[in-house]
């Protein structure tokens, strides 16, 4: 079959009841926890794909945020997931200081604060992982995102829950304010010949943050993972397994 620009390759076929089966196993420790705790991200299906974000990183993580805390849930779910990390949560009710205890730490304010997003950052961050599960306006994630996400950490990761229809957000605003990141991360200089990758090695002066701090994201149905890292440094081309050998820039 031949397609034609903008054609989509599966659009004939016949689609699944579900997410799943997925390239994450389903039964994983982290949907274990989910059943322990039951916070409401388990419902939402969205456990799989943490798992295939944080598997990996799991003992790694130090510190991270999630802002909505409802029941305490999630948090505690974190908490056991990431065993040296100190877990924020963060809620505009201030019934949520309840939950603080262990390594969990509540922030009570409000996400649409900018200033009070910023000075709480300043405060105990930067973060590992920050997930946005709070008002679900599209506003809010956008501000949130804005104003923390140079909070995280060289390499962390940033997620953002229930975006489009399930919201009302119908025109997917949040969604199409985030694509153009696949843009910056694909960024490459002017005057540079694609041959010349291995030289690469760094941007040149006043290239963009974004240009160089966002390395990956990936769209769910309704979720969204932001990653952070180096660009051009953190490139794959750079990075080959240490049997290849390291490469250099000539
Ligand atoms: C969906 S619940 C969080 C669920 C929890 N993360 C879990 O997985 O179980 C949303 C929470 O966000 C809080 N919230 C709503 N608007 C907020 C705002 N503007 N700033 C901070 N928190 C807010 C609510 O009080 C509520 O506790």
């Amino acid at each position: 079959m031949s397609l034609s620009s903008g054609q989509l390759l599966f659009a004939e076929r016949p689609s699944d009841p579900s997410p799943f089966p997925f390239v994450a196993d389903h039964d994983n420790p982290l949907t274990a926890l989910g059943a322990k705790y039951d916070p409401s991200k388990r419902w939402h299906n969205y456990l799989i794909y943490y798992w295939l974000h944080f598997r990996d990183i799991r003992l790694k993580v130090t510190r991270m945020l999630e802002i909505g805390v409802a029941t305490g849930e999630s948090i505690r779910m974190w908490e056991e997931f990431f065993p040296n990390a100190i877990i924020y949560g963060m809620d505009i009710d201030p019934k949520c200081g309840k939950y603080e205890g262990g390594r969990r730490k509540i922030l009570i304010g409000d996400q649409g604060d900018i200033s009070f997003l910023q000075r709480t950052a300043q405060e105990v961050g930067p973060f590992d992982i920050i997930i946005d599960d709070a008002s679900h306006r599209v506003e809010h994630q956008l501000t949130t995102f804005n104003a923390l996400f140079p909070h995280l950490t060289e390499n962390g990761v940033y997620v953002i829950e229930d975006t489009g229809g399930c919201v009302g957000d119908f025109s997917l605003r949040t969604i199409n304010t985030l694509k153009p990141i696949i843009d910056h991360i694909m960024y490459w200089p002017k005057d540079v010949q694609p041959s010349d990758w291995a030289k690469l090695t760094d941007f040149p002066a006043g290239t963009p943050w974004i240009d160089r701090n966002v390395i990956g994201i990936s769209f769910y149905r309704w979720i969204v993972f932001v990653m952070r890292g180096k660009n051009p440094q953190g490139h794959p081309f750079l990075r080959l397994p240490p049997s290849h050998g390291q490469l250099t820039a000539t």
